[in-house]
C-alpha cells in the first residue's frame, strides 16, 4: 500500500474508537494509521476506565460474596481477609494483557501504531510530536478525530488525584480509606463507591439531583437505589459541594442544598469527584482549521460523522451521543464504512447502558417517562427475580425486569433489567428492539430453564397478556 508518509486514512486516538475504525480500515483494505500519546492503546476504556474498574468490581464482589453469602451456601471459610495491593496487581495485569493484545491485533491488520500526540496541520496532514521531542508529519486521504474525553473539574474541589481523586486516581489507591464520600450518583460514582464499600470503607454519595442515574427509569432507579442503601452506600441527595480542601490529611467538603439553604460540612480521608466528562480536543488544531464545535465542547458532525472540513471526521465522546465504549466502537465502524464508499450506519435508539454494581441495571430504549413524554400510549410489564427460579436457587433475588410497550401495537419501545448478569442479559432486547420486535416476539421465544433471562420472558408475558406464568 502507499507509502509511510501516504494513507487512506490517519486516526487520532488509539481509545476503543479510534483503535476499533484502525482495525476495520485494514480488514477493509485501506492503508491506515493510529496515533496515540498516551503510551499504549485502548484508551481510557482498557487503561483508566472499563476494563480496569471491573478487575475491581469483581475481585470487590467476591470479597463482599464470601464476607455476606458463603455462609448462607453452606461454605464454611477461615477469618477472611483481602490483599489489597494483589487486588490492583489482577487490575493492571488484566490491563496490561490487553493492551498489547491490541499492538497484535494492529499488526495482523497492518495497521501502523504510530506513538506521540498528533495535531491537525490541514484537512489531510497530521504533525505527530513523539515523547523525545520529534515530529513527523503524516499525510492522508481522510483523517479521523477520536480523541476522546476527560474528567469534568468541579470548581472549588482541586484533584490532586491522592486524596481528591477523579476515577483514574480511584483506580489506583494503594489502600482502601476508611471514610470516602463520592461526588455524583452516576455510573462512575456508584461502580467506584461500591468497590470500597465491599472492601470496608464508609462511602457517601452526595448528589447535586433528587435521583440517582438520571438516564434510568425513575421506577428501576428508586428500587436500585433502596438495594445500594441496604448494601451500606448512604446518600446525601439534592446537595452540591461548594468547597474541598486537604487539612492535615483529611478532606475538609462545604456542602449546600442544591437549591440553596444552610451549608452543612462532610470529612472523609478520600473523595472521590465524578460529575461526568466532558470531550477532550486541546492542542487537535481545530481552531486553526475553523472545525466546529457545540456549546459542550463537542465536535459537531453530520448523518456520515463528517465534520465542516469534508476530509476530517471524528466519532466517539467528543461528538454528540452516550459517553460509551461501545458507542464509540460503532462510530468507528460506521465511519470507516461510510469512508470506503459503504453504508455505515449506528442506531442511537438502541445502545445498551449498564450499571456494573451488584445487582447490574442494563437498559436499552425507552423509559417509561421518555415514552410518555414523547405522546406514546404505553404498558408496562413487570417481573421479581423473587419469582425466578434460578435466582431462588442460588439466593440472589434482587431487582426485577421491566417492558416499556406501546399499548396499542405491542411494539417494544424499552427494557430495563436489574440483576445479576443484567448486562449480559440485556443483549436479547437489544436484538429484539433494532429488529422491531413486540413484547409477545419475547413472550413466545424459548427460553432455557432455569436461567436469569426466563424474567425477561415472565415479564415479555405480563407485558403482552397482562399475567405472567410464574407471578
Ligand atoms: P478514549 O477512550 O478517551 O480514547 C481517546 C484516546 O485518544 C486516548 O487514549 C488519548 O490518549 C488519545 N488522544 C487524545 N488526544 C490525542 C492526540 N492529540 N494525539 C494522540 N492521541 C490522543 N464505557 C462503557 O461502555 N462501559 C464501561 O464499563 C465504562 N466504564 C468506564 C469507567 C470509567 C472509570 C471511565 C472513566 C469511563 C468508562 N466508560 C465506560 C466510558 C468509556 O471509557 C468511553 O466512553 C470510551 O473510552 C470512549 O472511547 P473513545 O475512543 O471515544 O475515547
Ligand atoms: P455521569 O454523568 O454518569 O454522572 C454524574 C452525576 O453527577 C449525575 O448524577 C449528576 O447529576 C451528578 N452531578 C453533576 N454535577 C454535580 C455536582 N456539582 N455535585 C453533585 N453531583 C453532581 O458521570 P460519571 O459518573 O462521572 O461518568 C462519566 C461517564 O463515563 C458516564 O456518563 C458514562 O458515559 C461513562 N461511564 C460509563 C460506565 C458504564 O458504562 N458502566 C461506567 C463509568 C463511566
Amino acid at each position: 500500500y502507499a507509502s509511510a508518509a501516504e494513507k487512506d486514512l490517519v486516526v487520532i486516538g488509539g481509545g476503543p474508537g479510534g483503535y476499533v475504525a484502525a482495525i476495520k480500515a485494514g480488514q477493509l483494505g485501506m492503508s491506515v494509521a493510529c496515533v496515540e500519546g498516551r503510551g499504549a492503546l485502548g484508551g481510557t476504556c482498557l487503561n483508566v476506565g472499563c476494563i480496569p474498574s471491573k478487575a475491581l468490581l469483581n475481585s470487590s464482589h467476591m470479597y463482599a460474596e464470601a464476607k455476606t453469602h458463603f455462609a448462607s451456601y453452606g461454605i464454611k471459610t477461615g477469618e477472611l481477609s483481602y490483599d489489597f495491593a494483589a487486588i490492583q496487581k489482577q487490575k493492571d495485569t488484566a490491563v496490561a494483557g490487553l493492551t498489547k493484545g491490541i499492538e497484535g491485533l494492529f499488526k495482523k491488520n497492518k495497521v501502523d501504531y504510530v506513538k506521540g500526540w498528533g495535531k491537525l496541520v490541514s484537512g489531510t496532514e497530521v504533525e505527530v510530536a513523539a515523547a523525545d521531542g520529534s515530529t513527523t508529519r503524516l499525510k492522508a486521504k481522510n483523517i479521523l478525530l477520536a480523541t476522546g474525553s476527560e474528567v469534568t473539574p468541579l470548581p472549588g474541589v482541586p484533584i490532586d488525584e491522592e486524596k481528591i481523586v477523579s476515577s483514574t486516581g480511584a483506580l489506583a489507591l494503594k489502600s482502601v480509606p476508611k471514610e470516602m464520600v463520592v461526588i455524583g450518583a452516576g455510573y462512575i460514582g456508584l461502580e467506584m463507591g461500591s468497590v470500597y464499600q465491599r472492601l470496608g470503607a464508609k462511602v457517601t454519595v452526595v448528589e447535586f439531583l433528587d435521583n440517582i442515574v438520571p438516564s434510568m427509569d425513575a421506577e428501576m432507579r428508586k428500587a436500585f437505589q433502596r438495594i445500594l442503601e441496604k448494601q451500606g452506600l448512604k446518600f446525601k441527595m439534592g446537595t452540591k459541594v461548594t468547597k474541598g480542601e486537604v487539612v492535615g490529611g483529611r478532606v475538609k467538603l462545604t456542602l449546600e442544598p442544591s437549591k440553596g439553604g444552610a451549608a452543612d460540612s462532610l470529612e472523609c480521608d478520600v473523595c472521590l469527584v465524578a460529575i461526568g466528562r466532558r470531550p477532550f480536543t486541546k492542542g487537535l488544531g481545530l481552531e486553526a482549521l475553523g472545525i466546529k464545535k457545540d456549546a459542550r465542547g463537542r465536535v459537531e458532525v453530520d448523518s456520515h460523522f463528517r465534520t465542516n472540513v469534508p476530509t476530517v471526521y471524528a466519532i466517539g465522546d467528543i461528538i454528540p451521543g452516550p459517553m460509551l465504549a461501545h458507542k464509540a466502537e460503532e462510530d468507528g465502524v460506521a465511519a470507516v464504512e461510510i469512508m470506503a464508499g459503504k453504508h455505515g450506519h449506528v442506531n442511537y435508539a438502541t445502545v445498551p447502558s449498564i450499571c456494573y454494581t451488584h445487582p447490574e441495571v442494563a437498559y436499552v430504549g425507552l423509559t417509561e417517562d421518555e415514552a410518555k413524554a414523547k405522546g406514546l400510549e404505553v404498558k408496562t410489564g413487570k417481573f421479581s427475580f423473587m419469582a425466578n427460579s434460578r435466582a431462588r436457587a442460588v439466593g440472589d433475588t434482587d431487582g426485577m425486569v421491566k417492558i416499556v410497550a406501546e399499548k396499542s401495537t405491542d411494539k417494544l419501545l424499552g427494557v430495563h433489567i436489574m440483576s445479576a448478569n443484567a448486562g449480559e442479559m440485556i443483549h436479547e432486547a437489544v436484538l429484539a428492539l433494532e429488529y422491531g420486535a413486540t413484547a409477545e416476539d419475547i413472550a413466545r421465544t424459548c427460553h432455557g430453564h432455569p436461567t436469569l433471562s426466563e424474567a425477561v420472558k415472565e415479564a415479555a408475558l405480563a407485558t403482552a397478556f397482562g399475567k405472567p406464568i410464574h407471578m
